[in-house]
């Protein structure tokens, strides 16, 4: 897990989020190399631990499925060096957020946390309410077009969580309505 944080500074995390997905080579690999992007190009990385892990161990200490690699770093998106880990019960307690890609998984996880540690699961999805999709399909027993479609729902679900992070940070002033 350690090569996979963001930073090591502890004084600036602000935001320690876990992508899950079921086998950890596919959907959370892919999400956590976007949010990282997404977060970069804001210059807003350092506030962030960032991880991603499977409900299953199926693929442990793997790098993400070719495919996903592949069309990741067909957007820039390097993923190569993740290496794929089950959820453990301790994620429950390191994590603010754990953003599950369907509804499966936080079927999953909900079997396994820790009563509190529950309202930490949240449907990734639900940052891109305007999408008519609630879950990222699971692209791995289809064809390449899946991991473009899971990336398209996974860029507009990255942008959509960092910017209501970023509003979660804002003083309370700069949500006051403009006076008529
Ligand atoms: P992911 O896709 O949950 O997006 O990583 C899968 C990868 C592997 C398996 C299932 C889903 N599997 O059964 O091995």
């Amino acid at each position: 897990m350690a090569d996979k944080d963001t930073n090591n500074n502890a004084e600036t995390v602000r935001h320690r989020l876990l992508f899950a997905c079921l086998g950890n080579i596919c959907r959370s690999p892919m999400a956590e190399g976007v949010f990282r992007r997404v977060a970069d190009e804001e210059g807003l990385l350092h506030l962030f631990e960032i991880d991603s892990a499977g409900m299953g161990d199926w693929h442990k200490g793997q790098a993400p499925d070719p495919r996903a690699q592949k069309a990741a770093l067909a957007r820039g998106v390097d993923i190569s060096a993740q290496s794929a880990r089950k959820v453990e019960l301790e994620d429950f307690e390191v994590f603010d957020l754990i953003l599950a890609m369907d509804g499966s998984n936080i079927s999953d996880l909900h079997d396994i946390a820790p009563l509190a540690g529950r309202h930490k699961i949240r449907r990734f999805l639900d940052f891109a309410p305007h999408l008519e999709e609630d879950d990222v399909p699971d692209p791995y027993f289809g064809g390449e077009a899946g991991f473009d479609h899971a990336l398209d729902l996974i860029e507009a679900a990255s942008r959509g969580l960092l910017a209501a992070l970023v509003r979660e940070n804002e003083p309370e002033s700069t949500h006051a309505a403009p006076k008529a």
